[in-house]
């Protein structure tokens, strides 16, 4: 008799935990990643997105693919994208007119570094990116405020102007003024961390070109042939991430409205301002029938029990 009301109840159990199972999987249903996208061999994921609307309201139209390559657009100009280091929160940017070891771009060609204010809480180049700024008049707002007394000109991570001179580009370039006091003129080439001036604008600062390069601590490398030419980026959600982990955790995939200011959560047919479990949260909902279901199995047990 005992026997058989288990056999009864533990088949009733599997039925109804086999009937409820694909009810769960169909909530949240295939609409998990609608944002990620690629651009060539890039992963562009959550805080960023390629399409309106998806990603973190700091990061709208920042990065566009064009012909497989990941484009970063702010107010200073376009670069390509070569790295998104996701575990680091760190992007490399290339300019092609950026000056390196083996060429010297004069003539205000560079982009240099400039961000929207709306936008400089979530992206700015890493403390240990070098900006070296070239060719800079002596009227500079560089030099201003230094007359006679030592330049805001100094060594970022082990990389500056010094071994940046002895680079292949600097001997096309001729004979160089190297002088780390103001008054002998100013020097061809000054090394700044971006956090030292904000804004590398090259317009504003009256230098003809720039180059960047940044050291992926703790690997220093002396050699400036063998330094990282480019900029490195970092990026932050200066707000708590707690919306977009909660959303994708529902299965959904996390935007902003249309006004670009606050997150929405996208749950394939429609958006939610919490989660894709929100409005289903209803007394219908799967977590409300897999209650029944233990609740009535425990009293499945518990009768059987009591029988025995
Ligand atoms: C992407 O491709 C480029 C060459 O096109 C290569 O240098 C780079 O390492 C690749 N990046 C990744 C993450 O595979
Ligand atoms: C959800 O939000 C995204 C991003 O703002 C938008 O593109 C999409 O049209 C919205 N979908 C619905 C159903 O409102
Ligand atoms: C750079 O500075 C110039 C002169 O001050 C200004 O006109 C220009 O808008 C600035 N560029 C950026 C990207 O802020
Ligand atoms: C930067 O480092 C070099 C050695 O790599 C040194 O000769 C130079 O004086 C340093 N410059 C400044 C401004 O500290």
């Amino acid at each position: 008799m005992a026997s058989f009301l288990f056999f009864i109840t533990s088949t009733i159990f599997t039925i109804l935990v086999q009937s409820v199972l694909p009810v769960q999987a169909q909530t949240y249903p295939i609409h998990v990643k609608t944002c990620r996208s690629y651009c060539g061999n890039l992963t562009v994921d959550y805080p960023f997105g390629t399409r309106p609307g998806c990603g973190h309201p700091g990061f709208r139209e920042l990065l566009f693919c064009i012909n497989d390559f990941l484009m970063l657009h702010i107010s200073s100009g376009s670069y390509r994208v070569l790295d998104i280091d996701y575990s680091y929160r760190a992007l490399t940017l290339h300019d092609p007119h950026m000056s390196n070891c083996e060429s010297i771009v004069l003539g205000y060609r560079g982009n240099g570094f400039v961000v929207d204010p709306w936008r400089s809480p979530y992206l700015n180049p890493v403390q240990d990116n070098v900006f070296m700024l070239i060719g800079c008049s002596s009227g500079s707002p560089l030099f201003q405020g230094f007359p006679g007394k030592h330049l805001p000109c100094r060594n970022v991570s082990s990389m500056g102007c010094e071994d940046y001179y002895g680079c292949p580009a600097w001997k096309v370039i001729g004979p160089k003024r190297v002088g780390s006091v103001y008054g002998a003129g100013p020097p061809e080439c000054c090394a700044v961390p971006f956090e030292a001036i904000k804004a590398i604008n090259l317009t504003k600062l009256e230098c003809q070109g720039y180059s960047s390069a940044y050291s992926l601590a703790p690997v220093q490398v002396d050699a400036p042939g063998r330094w990282a030419y480019g900029i490195r980026v970092e990026y932050s959600l200066s707000d708590n991430e707690a919306f977009c982990k909660t959303c994708e955790a529902t299965g959904g995939s996390c935007g902003y409205d249309i006004e670009g200011v606050h997150e929405v959560c996208m749950c394939g047919s429609w958006n939610s301002t919490s989660n894709c479990d929100s409005v289903h949260s209803s007394s219908n909902g799967p977590t409300s029938h897999l209650v029944d279901i233990i609740e009535g199995f425990l009293t499945s047990v518990i009768v059987w029990m009591t029988l025995c």
